[in-house]
């Protein structure tokens, strides 16, 4: 949430910061904002509205150059999303700006003493105060890093701070306590970032920040402090991954990109994890075998799609490992009270690593004595650094702000935890097992065929996009899926979109149905588990007889229920519990070409931003 980028070298600061905050536009886009250092003094653009209002805003009113600049992309907490509040802010004599992601929870306080003090605030955001607190520490100390630390003591709250001073016009300085901060290491040039695609363009050699540390920033150094002046250790990482990863590649959508490289996102996830013999080997799961052996519940907390990927988990672990498992919104876990214990293994699913409500409840779970385990798709961000163990997804870059390739790659990852401890405990190690793990090597190709089936789904969206109203209904792990189809759609295409099981379609949403509403129903193999089965195609004759024109996605093949889908959605066949991976692609595709069709931004919706760093 906020975009934040920083540049000190021998380029136009102004072209490298509007590069990066153009990667970064996906963690807000209510406001852009740029600072740079020209001509002895500091000059400021902003505007309200998506970067190209600041591009506008540019050519209207040009910046002179400069080769020391900081820039924001902003979703917008405290204030609307207007020019004033968006960021740079400046204190009162224009000499220092600041950029901010994260909140600052006692800046009342801190505003109505700056008032006492004679300083005009001219926005309604938490951030200014620190513009203003910077100005003054700065009048004494000679040192934005110094002030900078001086200020981030008296700062409550969750912060990125990224800070130019026109006086130091070689320096760039930031801070960082809970919301992310990646120095990018460049030759004569260093950078900064909330992420970093800003600037892998430049540099893929990067170092983490550690919480409460403060990097100052120069073209020959970088220099990284605690909030308390010690030096810091930091560690330095290589970016796997280049700037193509991260760019449009002739789709239209990142979003469209993204459903298309899900086989890969899904090969890439399982490579080097299955030996040759099917045993799992998953080394980087740093807890010993002994501990995992000991585990005698399982929590899984996550957010969104990540929560309901940990959904479909819940079924998977307690099938094959016969472990108690929670799956429980992250927003929620802390504040119940919830018992834990030193035998609990609390898994945390997230694409970004920064997810707040999911980073708040792996504290909370560490605090109690759980041992965590993070699924994760983002290298060195906060929630694997803070967790006893990381498996991570191999997704590569997701840009589009509505998750699907990180999606299908966190069900990979908890399968693989799933049969990892199964294999550790010695529990149902059997051929049921070891058929699962051969047909998840196969699973890329199946996900592969889905997506070359995918036309009529395109021309059936098309067609619904005058509706109010899409319903999805799914059972055992089809239900999460539902809920998924549902989320994708309510967030892509503004509609009202509900998943529900189907067997509580009678205890009240069975209301909703009436003549011509769409209801996706999401059907479980015919093979194996067929009572399920059974029990959705009677599910389907219900809601028909009450006028819903379903939509039904099956099989491949599954002559019991085709005579009652107005359209018919094949899929491969794939063992029940790895189902979603099939059944979810379409549901994206839907949404996704729903939302084009109501002339909506895919890879921006409103009010949304990916990577969610406030709770
Ligand atoms: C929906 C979506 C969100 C995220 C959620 C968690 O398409 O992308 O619901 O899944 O905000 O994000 P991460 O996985 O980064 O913790």
């Amino acid at each position: 949430m906020c975009g934040i980028v920083g540049y000190v070298g021998g380029q136009s600061a102004l072209d490298v910061v509007l590069a990066g905050l153009g990667r970064l536009e996906y963690r807000g886009y209510d406001s852009a904002g740029v600072a740079v250092l020209a001509d002895g003094g500091l000059a400021a653009a902003k505007k309200a509205g998506k970067l190209a209002n600041l591009h506008k805003e540019l050519a209207d009113r040009p910046l002179p150059t400069g080769t020391t600049g900081i820039g924001h992309t902003r979703w917008a907490t405290h204030g609307g999303p207007t020019d004033a509040n968006a960021h740079p802010h400046l204190d009162d004599a224009g000499r220092v700006a600041v950029v901010h992601n994260g909140i600052i929870e006692n800046f009342a306080p801190l505003r109505a003493e700056l008032a006492e003090r004679g300083h005009a605030l001219a926005s309604e955001t938490d951030t200014e105060v620190v513009a203003h607190l910077l100005a003054e520490s700065f009048s004494s100390t000679g040192d934005l890093a110094e002030s900078m630390r001086q200020v981030c003591g008296r700062l409550e709250g969750a912060f990125t701070l990224v800070a130019v001073v026109a006086d130091d016009p070689d320096v760039v300085v930031g801070a960082r306590r809970n919301s992310p901060l990646v120095v990018g290491v460049g030759v004569g040039e260093n950078f900064l970032a909330s992420d970093v695609s800003a600037f892998i363009a430049h540099t893929r050699e990067a170092i983490e920040l550690g919480q409460d540390q403060v990097v100052e920033l120069r073209r020959d150094a970088v220099t990284v402090t605690g909030f308390d002046g010690a030096p810091a250790t930091v560690r330095p990482y290589h970016v796997d991954w280049d700037a193509s990863a991260a760019e449009k590649g002739g789709y239209d959508y990142f979003m469209l990109k993204e459903i298309a490289e899900q086989p890969k996102a899904v090969a890439d996830t399982l490579l080097g994890r299955i030996d040759a013999a099917g045993d799992l080997s998953l080394d980087e799961v740093r807890i010993p075998a002994a501990e995992l052996r000991e585990v005698d519940k399982i929590v899984i907390v996550a957010c969104g799609t990540a929560f309901h990927a940990g959904m479909i988990a819940k079924y998977a672990i307690e099938h094959w490992t016969r472990i108690p498992c929670e799956t429980e919104l992250a927003s929620e876990f802390r504040y119940r009270d919830p018992i834990l214990g030193p035998r609990t293994l609390v898994v945390a699913i997230s694409q970004s690593g920064e997810t707040m409500d999911t980073l708040m409840a792996l504290r909370h779970a560490r605090e109690q004595g759980a041992r965590v385990l993070a699924v994760c798709n983002t290298n060195g961000s906060t929630i694997p650094r803070e967790s006893d163990a990381v498996l991570y997804t191999h997704a590569g870059p997701e840009v589009a702000v509505a998750s699907t390739k990180a999606f299908l790659t966190q069900l990979v990852a908890c399968y693989l935890v799933a049969l990892y401890l199964g294999q550790v405990r010695g529990t149902k190690w059997g051929d049921e097992v070891r058929a699962v793990i051969r047909e998840l090597s196969e699973i890329a190709t199946q996900v592969e065929r889905v997506l070359e089936t995918m036309e009529p789904v395109r021309e059936l969206a098309r067609s619904l996009a005058d509706q109010d109203t899409v319903l999805f209904l799914g059972r055992h792990v089809g239900y999460p899926v539902a809920l998924e189809g549902a989320l994708k759609l309510k967030e892509l295409a503004y509609m009202h979109a509900e998943g529900f099981a189907a067997g509580e379609l009678k205890h009240g949403p069975i209301a909703l149905i009436e003549d011509g509403v769409p209801v996706v129903v999401v059907v479980p193999s015919p093979r194996g588990r067929s009572v399920l089965h059974d029990k959705i195609v009677s599910n389907i004759q219900e809601i028909r007889a009450r006028g819903a024109r379903t939509i039904v996605i099956a099989e491949r093949g599954d002559a019991g229920v085709a005579p009652y889908a107005d359209h018919l959605i094949e899929v491969p066949a794939t063992p029940t519990l790895l189902q979603p991976l099939v059944t979810t692609v379409p549901l994206q595709v839907f949404a996704c070409e729903l939302a084009t069709a109501r002339g909506n931004e895919v890879d921006q919706p409103r009010n949304l931003a990916k990577s969610v760093t406030v709770e």
